[in-house]
């Protein structure tokens, strides 16, 4: 069995130059602002508090790196975590979201380490522009040793048919809930597999 036992916080960066090499792979989640990836990541951990998650879009400004321990029958295995800021946050003034743009996009582009990208996707607005654009976008740099993985957040908003729904659109969907904790044993699992090709 695959679980993960414990997570700490490493550093923040502000972009790919300032990045430290862990060489540890690394998952980068990704997806809206406000689309639920701070949420997910201590949902994952268990450890409320662990990335700054706020109700107000925009939340994380910075890529965060975090160390998560799994544990496969008993052997103890790193992989990195990777907060980033959301995309389509234009509150800032257009400079700074441009800025950030440019350090996410070449951070996504040059980080050795990424072995899978989680795309995370609101389940209630499954199939918006802006979730195919940023497909579109990381198919066009995808390595061959690199995965992406989609997650649909805020299941718990969801009735049985709108569930059914988004199956129907993604049949290898992975609805999630970081407020009800559903789908979270099955995220980590598909999360490990997939970074280690399995
Ligand atoms: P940025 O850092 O701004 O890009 O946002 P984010 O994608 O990290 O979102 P965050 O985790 O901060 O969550 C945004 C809001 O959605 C918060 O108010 C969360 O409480 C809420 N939220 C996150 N996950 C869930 C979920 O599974 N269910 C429900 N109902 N709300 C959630
Ligand atoms: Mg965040």
């Amino acid at each position: 069995m695959i679980r993960i036992v414990s997570a700490k916080f490493l550093t923040s960066s502000v972009n790919s130059l300032d990045a430290p090499d862990f060489g540890i792979s690394e998952v980068a989640f990704l997806g809206r602002s406000n689309v639920g990836k701070s949420s997910i990541i201590n949902a994952l951990t268990n450890h409320q508090g662990l990335a700054k998650s706020s109700s107000t879009p925009g939340k994380t400004q910075l890529i965060n790196f975090f160390e998560v321990i799994f544990d496969n029958d008993g052997q103890k295995i790193p992989i990195i975590f990777v907060d980033l800021p959301g995309f389509g946050y234009a509150k800032v003034s257009k400079s700074l979201y441009s800025a950030w743009q440019k350090n996410l996009d070449e951070f996504l582009k040059n980080r050795i380490n990424i072995k899978t990208f989680v795309h995370l996707v609101d389940s209630r607005h499954a199939n918006l522009e802006k979730d195919e654009n940023l497909g579109v976008y990381l198919n066009e740099f995808i390595r061959n040793d690199q995965k992406i993985l989609n997650l649909y957040t805020k299941c718990d908003k969801l009735n049985q048919s709108e569930r059914s729904k988004v199956l129907k659109m993604d049949s290898s969907a992975i609805l999630v809930s970081s407020t009800k904790k559903t789908g979270i044993d099955k995220a980590s699992e598909t999360i490990y597999n997939s970074v280690f090709g399995l």
